[in-house]
């Protein structure tokens, strides 16, 4: 039996993710608690797993225990400024603890400044969709990045806007607030996400010359069902991998080029320091005549797929090398960093594969020297999944709501075991996952 170990380059992060809204508890001033409130959701977040009560210092514990050196988190900005013209000082210094608690246990904190959720007053201005949304985002970085630079030097601005704007403002299936249905406001939204990515990032680097900022793309591996088809060919590549695009060329360009026009945006060229890559799952995808709210596509799991509990996504590794190979092609000389990677499995039956053939990918691509910088794992703990409420379960550790018990699943032992090697071993996958060992082992 082959005996190796692919190793990462020394200094990799390895982290997990998390989002303020998911995992805070008691978020009554944004958009999502009204959403909750109005039966939209599957549960409510309730305290979701407590850490504005302080709980984040059990999980901060059990990371560190892990073996991990990085966190990504985010903040609330609704916390931080619950009116337009007032800032909540205890927040601020709420967030500072953490961030502190971090450092004190040898994690590297990344923030996030937007992770989906919006301040109830922003929202009832109509959110992103408002010409003054980055102006505003701008001002709650500067004061946000002020407070907390002391601890924080990564950031990230955005996550997911093309997740955001697509599953609020289309298709109307996604069920994320604000529930509308318009191709042309999820395309002004974008739009002024990227304004006020473009915004912050310039802010931050005023505040802090050191720092280094990038938002979090989210990537879906689309492939042609028929790869003869020129129309499964047409939709995936200009409509389907247009939602891919779509942010990050623009930051690439500083042009936002859309079926309804494009939008000239000049200071978003070049404003990142690395490319924040989130990657789940991938589709095929056909032309079909009769759907007309998907651009004539139609989008579906590969049949022999391994599925998620829920059918929420499909193990399927190689998209993640693809996707790493898009990014790099996209951005040569930016470093990448994975900022969200995992499956929901309350069980644990696919995660320990999951996690070992994720990581291969990332590995392989690392052999290409591509600069891969890190891999966040989402989520540590259990949290409330945004319109699915407690229905999926992503953490390394499982988390009862209604008792706040934590209890480790054999998941964060295998990703304790990579943490600690900086790298991914044949023992390990023997010992968690052996039904993939002579796939990511051959003789
Ligand atoms: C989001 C997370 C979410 C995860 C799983 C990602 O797209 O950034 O907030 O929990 O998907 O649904």
């Amino acid at each position: 039996m082959p005996q190796a170990t692919y190793h990462f380059p020394r200094g990799f992060l390895w982290g997990t993710a998390t989002s303020a809204h998911q995992v805070e508890g008691n978020n009554t001033n944004n958009q999502w608690w009204l959403w909750e409130q109005a039966g939209r959701t599957d549960g409510k977040s309730g305290l979701a797993c407590d850490w504005w009560g302080g709980r984040w210092r059990e999980n901060f514990d059990r990371a560190a225990e892990g073996g991990q050196n990085a966190h990504r988190m985010s903040v609330e900005w609704s916390r931080i400024q619950p009116t337009p013209d007032t800032w909540d000082e205890d927040a601020l210094e709420r967030y500072r603890a953490m961030l502190r608690g971090l450092r004190e246990r040898g994690i590297t904190p990344m923030v996030t400044l937007h992770h989906f959720s919006d301040p109830l007053w922003f929202y009832e201005m109509e959110g992103w969709e408002n010409g003054d949304a980055p102006k505003l985002f701008e001002k709650f970085v500067r004061k946000t990045v002020e407070a907390l630079k002391e601890y924080c030097s990564l950031w990230c601005t955005i996550n997911e806007p093309n997740g955001y704007a697509i599953n609020g403002y289309t298709l109307n299936v996604a069920g994320f607030p604000p529930g509308k249905n318009s191709l042309k406001l999820a395309l002004k939204v974008i739009a002024n996400m990227i304004r006020g990515h473009a915004a912050a990032y310039h802010a931050i680097h005023e505040i802090q010359p050191e720092a280094r900022v990038g938002f979090a793309a989210y990537y879906r591996s689309f492939v042609p069902y028929h790869p003869w088809s020129p129309l499964d060919r047409f939709v995936t590549k200009n409509i389907f991998n247009g939602v891919n695009n779509g942010f990050p060329s623009a930051l690439a360009t500083g042009v936002m080029k859309t079926p309804l026009g494009n939008f000239n945006i000049p200071e978003a060229k070049g404003t990142q320091d690395y490319f924040g890559f989130n990657y789940y799952t991938r589709d095929f995808v056909t032309f079909d005549i009769t759907k007309p709210a998907t651009l004539f596509g139609r989008y579906f799991f590969r049949k022999d797929a391994e599925v998620s509990e829920n059918r929420f996504s499909a193990n399927e590794p190689e998209g993640m090398f693809e996707g790493l190979k898009w990014a790099h092609r996209m951005f040569p000389d930016l470093p990448i960093i994975v900022t969200e990677n995992g499956v929901e499995d309350s069980t644990d039956w696919l995660r320990p594969r999951f996690i070992a053939e994720h990581i291969h990918q990332v590995w392989r691509a690392t052999n290409f020297n591509w600069r891969i910088k890190g891999y966040f794992h989402w989520s540590l703990v259990d949290n409330f999944e945004w319109e699915r409420g407690w229905t999926q379960r992503f953490g390394l550790w499982a988390l009862d709501e209604n008792t706040q018990k934590r209890t480790k699943r054999p998941s964060a032992d295998l990703y304790a075991e990579i943490c600690r090697e900086n790298g991914l071993s044949s023992e390990m996958v023997q010992k968690y996952c052996p039904e993939v060992f002579e796939k990511l082992f051959p003789v």
